[in-house]
């Protein structure tokens, strides 16, 4: 089948419409939200149904055209861009955007794989629920996209990754059969789970069109604090006290070190940082109180006296109302986008048991001052799930291309580091083709060879967004 050919089918499965071929139409999905990647689509198709996603793989399929899903592209791990071949069709999911089915007695929602985050928690809340996954992206991603890479963000501590939120999926198959996995149980030992096995495969084992996911009460209140700590290892101790003080009311436990602040403040010049002085660490605490404000604001504020009267803390912060606490949250928000307008950052995405978090650090720390002199430890994260973003910055007045170029060098040390502390080089933004080899490289042999053999089993042909999470298949 040549190119027109092969375009006219499309469209007969879609609509001629919703085939885009122009390098123009095609270039905002042939790229990366960190512009890390740039590739070429050989088309972008956007089926409306699950059904038109089913044609659209049958006929990869039988034409053994690779498939890349994209959702909102806001990964960074580059897991939806396409290679540069100009061979592989981008599937955007952004026509599968509707609402299903809301199932408030069950505490359920059923939404198709396009549906942007926020549009599924305005959903929930316009039914008296809460539904919790929680990111800065969450504008612009989809559930389909936070499946896939199993997403994390500010609420795991309290309601656990897009993995623990998913109850059901309808899945196409490589070859373009139909899974129907809507079940909203929370019981079900019928065999191997297989939901589980395509939240987090990133596109490289079939395409999530909808899924049913849990809601939860809503809290009466939600109040934030920000602290500042001398060292992260105070920020650790703070982490158990208020685990302990607040239970399941503590909903997130987000750490930003110091290094991230002027940066911030350089590119978002308007929004205000509440402390003067610069400081090691800052931690930002929210409480989902379910009595009441007052409720929500003497809990924390207790914590906040006892952590700056035992000396773990040396200043604080509340909240006051909605709109301060907005404002807090909007701070941490916007350290992503304040580094990527800085440029010159090599990111990570690290994750080790809590209780190492502070040696993985100082020892991080130590060996990339020694290695790096000047460079800009901008790390901020998930501490309260153990994960951080141990993003390193080139020195300020360094050749940013420079510094860049010895991008494998502080990855490895990284790395190295979060293995001898037992850790994850991917906690929650998947592996994609940024993390494709590296992660081989630290992963259990056994595991490794396992993962291929699902990847075989689901997609013998090897359609489905080649190139990510795993490399080339062994021979034989
Ligand atoms: P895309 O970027 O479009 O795709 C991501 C991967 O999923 C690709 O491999 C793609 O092939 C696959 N995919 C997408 N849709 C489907 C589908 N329907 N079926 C099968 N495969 C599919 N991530 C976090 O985990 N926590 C954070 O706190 C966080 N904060 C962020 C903040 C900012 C400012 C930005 C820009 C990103 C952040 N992210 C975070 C990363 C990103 O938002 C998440 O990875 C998100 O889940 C991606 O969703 P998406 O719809 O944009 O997916
Ligand atoms: C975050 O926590 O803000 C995100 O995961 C995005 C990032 O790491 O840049
Ligand atoms: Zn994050």
């Amino acid at each position: 089948m040549n190119r027109s050919e092969l375009l006219a089918s499309l469209a007969r499965c879609v609509g001629e419409r919703h085939v885009l071929t122009t390098p123009t139409d095609t270039a905002p999905f042939s790229q990366d939200w960190r512009r890390k990647y740039r590739g070429e689509a050989a088309a972008v198709v956007s089926p409306a149904s699950t059904a038109e996603v089913a044609a659209v793989l049958q006929l990869a399929h039988a034409q053994r055209i690779p498939v890349v899903t994209q959702g909102g592209n806001t990964g960074m791990s580059g897991g939806a861009t396409p290679d540069g071949s100009g061979t592989q069709i981008v599937l955007s999911t952004r026509r599968l955007n509707r609402i299903r089915h809301v199932d408030a007695l069950n505490d359920t929602i059923e939404v198709e794989a396009g549906v942007v985050l926020e549009a599924v928690q305005v959903a929930a809340s316009e039914v008296g629920r809460l539904f919790p996954l929680a990111l800065a992206a969450q504008g612009s991603c989809t559930i389909g996209g936070n499946l896939a890479t199993n997403a994390g963000g500010t609420a795991v501590l309290r309601y656990g990754n897009a993995r623990d939120l998913a109850l059901g999926l309808e899945v196409v198959t490589p070859d373009g059969r139909i899974w129907n996995g809507l079940r909203g149980l929370r019981k079900d030992n019928t065999g191997y789970d297989l939901k589980q096995l395509y939240i987090g495969s990133e596109g490289t084992l079939g395409v999530i069109t909808a899924a049913v996911l849990m809601l939860f009460p809503p809290p009466a209140a939600r109040r934030t604090a920000m602290l500042t700590l001398p060292s992260i290892d105070n920020a650790v101790q703070l982490l158990n006290r208020v685990r302990a003080e607040l239970g399941p009311a503590l909903t997130a436990f987000e750490v930003i070190s110091a290094a991230c602040v002027p940066v911030l403040q350089r590119h978002f010049p308007a929004m205000r940082w509440p402390f003067e002085t610069l400081v090691p660490v800052v931690a930002l605490i929210e409480t989902s109180d379910h009595e009441s404000e007052a409720h929500a604001r003497d809990t924390l504020a207790f914590v906040l006296e006892q952590a700056l009267e035992d000396e773990i803390a040396t200043d604080g912060v509340i909240g006051e109302s909605v709109a301060q606490s907005r404002a807090l949250w909007t701070l941490r928000e916007h350290l992503s986008e304040a580094q990527a307008l800085e440029g010159s950052h090599i990111k990570h995405d690290i994750a080790v048991p809590i209780s190492r978090v502070a040696a993985f650090v100082d020892a991080a720390v130590k060996q990339l001052q020694r290695g790096f002199p000047g460079a800009r430890m901008a790390w901020f994260g998930h501490l309260g799930d153990g994960n951080l973003h141990f993003n390193v910055l080139a020195p300020v007045d360094a050749d940013p291309q420079a510094f860049c170029a010895r991008q494998d060098e502080v990855n490895r040390l990284v790395h190295d580091l979060v293995q001898a502390h037992s850790g994850s080089i991917s906690a929650e933004h998947g592996l994609g083709q940024l993390r494709r080899d590296e992660s081989a490289r630290y992963k259990d042999s056994v595991e490794l060879a396992l993962m291929q053999g699902v990847k075989q089993a689901l997609d013998p042909l090897g359609l489905m967004n080649p190139g990510k999470v795993l490399g080339p298949m062994p021979e034989g």
